[in-house]
């Protein structure tokens, strides 16, 4: 397995892109088996998390090509409605299949996605939601097998917020007879995007970027072209590498308000940030306030983003608090950081960082996406050398990282394991 190898304390300058959005892109991908035709995505990043997608799709029958950073899918000839548990195990957002396959072809059997680093994972919320809508779920072996002759529309309100959830059942609704509501959906941007490329596949859905969504049922769907929205936890992952390296980097191709309650919360930790149209400008601090964060769903502080600003504040001045409430489970880091020097206790999902004057470098291992993130952060800022294992946590969701840091002056190298 590879490893990162990075030797801290670097300072960073110049520029870095920001890629398409992996948790866009992912949904969008299965929303194109609404239809039959070609539909053509736009600054897709280069991911594991994408090319599994890919794959499944072919598994279902669908034919998926990239060219650069264009992606093609054609869902004329699926005919296998399944998502193995070989694949679903490996990524959650497989479960993204069941609502499209069911609006249809009436029919899907997919796996259990099983839980992971940062929690169990369950998806009550997804099948709750398409029973509402009519579809008859069993439970087998593992599996969800799920049918309906046709979907109808129906007024659902989910008890918490879920983008998984939201998402599959927008899918879902879209070829259902009648109009559903959706209360308390997601209103991450991510969804707003799911949501302008049903449209321009035809569905009829009013009520983006807020938490009330009315789904008016069409008969069919065709083929849409779209460009996938910046990454913004790619955006804020950068944005913390400058602060935590006392670094000005200038960070391009992204949306600024899209990252708006991170920039606030690193303004209040004296971090300068101007922002352009498209782009952010980090400029250098002398040190770092701590800062407490609560995780909320967008437009609150994400959860994608709280390990990496707890590398932050591992090296802040004074004591902060870290409030998971997403995920209450995902402080896998905590651990790998504590190797590194930093001061962290944890009880229950509040961690408290008490700030300390320098990190060392010590090998650690990644535990999940956003973990492994984190630890990278920290060997930037530590002094020596840190060694990062099972780093295809983060080949999972940042698209060459190690490059985009090098181009920034990072010490950073992948040895092949
Ligand atoms: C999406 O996961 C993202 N994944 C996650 O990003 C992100 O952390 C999460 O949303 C929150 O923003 C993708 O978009 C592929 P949820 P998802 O349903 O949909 C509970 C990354 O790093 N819940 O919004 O799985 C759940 O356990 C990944 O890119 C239920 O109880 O998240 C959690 O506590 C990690 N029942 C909360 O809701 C359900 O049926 C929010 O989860 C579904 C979820």
């Amino acid at each position: 397995m590879d490893k990162f190898v990075v030797n801290g304390q670097n300072k960073l300058s110049g520029t870095v892109q920001i890629s398409g959005a992996k948790n866009a892109v992912l949904p969008i991908m299965t929303a194109t088996l609404l239809t039959s035709g070609k539909s053509v995505l736009h600054n897709v990043p280069h991911l594991n998390d994408i090319k599994m997608m890919a794959y499944l799709l072919r598994v279902i029958g669908a034919k998926v090509d990239m060219e650069a950073d264009t992606m093609s899918i054609d869902s004329t000839h699926c005919s296998y409605f399944e998502a193995p548990y070989e694949l679903v195990s490996k990524m959650r957002a497989s479960i993204y299949v069941l609502g499209p396959l069911l609006a249809r072809f009436g029919q899907a059997k997919v796996s259990f996605p099983g839980g992971c680093a940062i929690g169990t994972r369950p998806v009550d919320l997804h099948l709750d939601a398409m029973r509402k809508l009519g579809a008859e779920i069993d439970i087998e072996h593992g599996y969800i097998l799920a049918k309906s002759k046709k979907l109808v529309g129906t007024t659902i309100e989910f008890p918490k917020v879920s983008v998984g959830a939201t998402a599959n059942v927008l899918m879902a609704a879209v070829l259902a007879k009648g109009t559903t509501i959706l209360k308390n959906a997601a209103k991450e941007p991510e969804i707003g995007s799911l949501i302008e490329f049903l449209n321009l596949m035809g569905a009829k859905i009013k009520g983006k970027d807020t938490s009330v969504l009315e789904i008016t049922g069409v008969s069919q769907l065709q083929p849409a072209e779209m460009k996938m929205i910046p990454d913004r936890i790619e955006t804020g992952t950068f944005m913390i590498a400058a602060a935590i390296t006392g670094s000005e980097i200038k960070i391009t191709h992204t949306i600024p308000k899209l990252v708006a309650s991170l920039t606030n919360k690193l303004e209040l930790a004296g971090v300068k940030i101007e922002q352009q149209h498209d782009s952010l400008h980090v400029l250098p601090n002398k040190k770092i306030i701590a800062v407490n964060i609560s995780t909320q769903p967008y437009p609150g502080f994400p959860t994608d983003l709280q390990a990496q600003f707890m590398a932050l504040m591992c090296l802040a001045e004074g004591t902060s608090k870290i409030e998971e409430n997403i995920f209450p489970d995902r402080f896998m880091h905590v651990a790998e950081l504590k190797r590194l020097d930093a001061d962290i206790q944890v009880t229950k999902n509040l961690a408290i960082i008490q700030g300390v004057p320098e990190l060392s470098g010590a090998p650690v291992m990644a535990t999940d996406l956003r973990a492994s993130a984190a630890l990278v952060l920290a060997g930037l800022a530590a002094k020596g050398e840190t060694v990062i294992s099972r780093i295809y946590h983060i080949d999972r969701g940042y698209e060459k990282i190690e490059e985009k840091l090098q181009a920034l002056g990072a010490d950073i190298k992948r040895v092949k394991g």
